[in-house]
């Protein structure tokens, strides 16, 4: 069951270039130069119920612009978007009902108010009735240990405690479906893995689909089955992270320790890329020869003391990525 469908779409913002220096700064105020910045560049996709969907690219991507217009609170220049069925824009009262969104960036609660009467808040303007508000702030407290600080004011809280009372707002109206633009960025590890935690168990548990912008790679490998990648305001890949990385890096190596030094190792299906005393590198695709037959064949002829597979590093992977798609263009037309 399709949930969202992005169609052709595109946002333009007309900004203006400022020159270098207070002369050029001048310069811009006299005879201001205005620029098109095609944010999102005809970008469609599907989103299927229940699918976590990482949205990642490099600072500037577009990533933000896309998640606005899915929410409603950008327009798209062009283009359409569908929540299902309705149009984050245009059926907004109706839209509203179905999404949660965190920006780990801003606030969503109200600074000055306690964050457990930011949540009663919440209750009224989205009336929940008492049993689910019940049900929910239960399991948020289970997941997210939010009845810790419900007393503190939001403006007290830690960044960590601010997220976690984010996410249960987000979702105290159980949408299906959930947008978070960066919800990890600055925790710790424990902040990390809680809110990693919470967007597996919504899932699991209520199948909400969730669509997670994010520069954290260890959120896309916990958590993502997909990846959407968007450099430049484009789609460049779009798929497992697993296809994406057999496509872009589909080596494999395999590290000996062998029992003698000389030794040259030769194999027909592996390269060996790198020897060190004892330690021989080996580099072979896993569509030619799997690791185990690569191994016995090895053990079988050398003298093999012990050995570990090494995958591709993924944040290796996604750099080379970004810097592929770098030459493509630079989003800014004149
Ligand atoms: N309100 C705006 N007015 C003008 N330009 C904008 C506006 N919002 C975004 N942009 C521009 O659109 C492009 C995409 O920005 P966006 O915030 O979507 O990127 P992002 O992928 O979320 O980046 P980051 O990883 O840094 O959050 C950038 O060039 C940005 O400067
Ligand atoms: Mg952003």
């Amino acid at each position: 069951m399709i949930v969202i469908s992005a169609d052709q779409l595109s946002k333009k913002f007309t900004v203006i270039r400022r020159e270098k220096g207070l002369k050029g700064a001048l310069s811009s105020l006299i005879h201001p130069e205005k620029i098109t910045v095609n944010a999102v560049d005809n970008v469609s996709f599907k989103i299927e119920k229940g699918e976590i969907v990482g949205f990642i690219g490099p600072n500037g991507a577009g990533k933000s612009t896309t998640v606005k217009m899915m929410t409603g609170i950008l327009h798209p220049t062009s283009g359409s978007v569908e929540i299902n069925g309705l149009s984050p824009f245009k059926d907004r009262k109706k839209v509203v009902r179905e999404l949660g969104v965190v920006f780990g960036q801003r606030t969503q609660l109200y600074w000055d108010l306690r964050l457990g009467e930011s949540f009663e808040l919440l209750k009224r303007i989205y009336q929940i009735s008492d049993s689910m508000y019940k049900a929910n702030m239960k399991q948020m407290d289970e997941v997210l240990g939010i009845n810790e600080f419900i007393h503190i004011p939001v403006r007290q809280l830690s960044l960590g405690q601010r997220m976690r009372g984010e996410l249960a707002a987000a979702m105290l109206h159980s949408p299906p479906v959930l947008f978070l633009d960066e919800p990890t960025i600055g925790l710790d590890v424990e902040g990390k893995h809680s809110i990693r935690k919470f967007i597996r168990e919504i899932n699991q548990r209520y199948g909400t689909t969730v669509i997670l912008t994010t520069h954290d790679l260890d959120d896309v490998e916990q958590l993502c089955s997909r990846l959407i990648v968007i450099n430049h305001g484009r789609i460049v890949e779009d798929g497992p992270l697993q296809d994406i990385a057999e496509r872009m890096a589909p080596y494999r190596f395999l590290v000996l320790e062998i029992a003698s030094p000389g030794i040259g190792i030769r194999h027909s299906l592996a390269d060996t890329v790198r020897q060190n005393g004892n330690q021989v590198w080996l580099r072979f695709r896993k569509s030619e020869i799997s690791a185990s037959r690569l191994i016995s064949d090895l053990c079988y002829s050398y003298p093999v003391l012990d050995l570990k597979i090494k995958e591709p590093d993924i944040e290796d992977m996604i750099r080379e990525l970004y810097k592929l798609n770098d030459k493509t263009g630079s989003g800014v037309c004149n």
